[in-house]
C-alpha cells in the first residue's frame, strides 16, 4: 500500500482538488486498493469544511466526484502515516519541512510535473484562477502516479 497525503494552506481549494483529481486516476487504472489518498491543511480555519464553491465547480465540470471532502488540519502522526507529503508551494514546503522530522521528504506536486510551466501551484483563493489550477493539478497527478507505478515495478 502506498499512502499520499496531498497538503496545501486552508485544504479548501488545492489540496482537496488534488485529492479527488488523483483518486479519479487512481480509480481509472484498477489501483484504489493499493493507494491510500487523503489531503489535509497546514492551518485549521478551515476544519470541517467542504471544498471551496470554485474548487467544488470545477471538479463537477470535469465529472469528478468531491461529495466526501472535508478540510483537516495537518498533525505530527501525518509525517509517519503517509509515504507521499505534497504540498502546492515554496510556502507550503518551508513550513512542512519545519514540522518534518529529520530525513523525511516533502514534495510539491509540480516535482511530478517537470514539463509544467511552474514550480508552485498558485493559490486560487487569492487569484480566482481555479481552471488553471485544475490544469496543474491534472498534470502533476499524472505525473505522481506514473512515479508509484514505476516504483511498484
Ligand atoms: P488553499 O487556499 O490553501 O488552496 O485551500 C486557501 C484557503 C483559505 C485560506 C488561504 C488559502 N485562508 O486564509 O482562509
Amino acid at each position: 500500500m502506498t499512502h499520499v497525503l496531498f497538503v496545501c494552506l486552508g485544504n479548501i481549494c488545492r489540496s482537496p482538488m488534488a485529492e479527488a483529481v488523483f483518486r479519479h486516476l487512481v480509480e481509472k487504472e484498477g489501483l484504489a486498493d493499493q493507494i491510500s489518498i487523503d489531503s489535509c491543511g497546514i492551518g485549521g480555519w478551515h476544519a470541517g469544511e467542504r471544498p471551496h464553491n470554485g474548487t467544488q465547480k470545477v471538479l463537477t465540470q470535469k465529472g469528478i466526484s468531491h461529495d466526501t471532502l472535508r478540510a483537516r488540519q495537518i498533525k505530527r502522526q501525518d509525517f509517519s502515516d503517509y509515504d507521499y507529503i505534497v504540498c502546492m508551494d515554496e510556502e507550503n514546503l518551508s513550513e512542512l519541512n519545519r514540522m518534518a522530522p529529520s530525513g523525511k521528504k516533502v514534495y510539491r506536486l509540480l516535482d511530478f510535473a517537470p514539463d509544467a510551466m511552474e514550480q508552485n501551484v498558485e493559490d486560487p483563493y487569492y487569484t480566482g484562477r481555479f481552471e488553471y489550477v485544475y490544469e496543474l493539478v491534472q498534470a502533476g497527478c499524472q505525473g505522481l502516479l506514473d512515479e508509484i507505478k514505476a516504483k511498484k515495478g
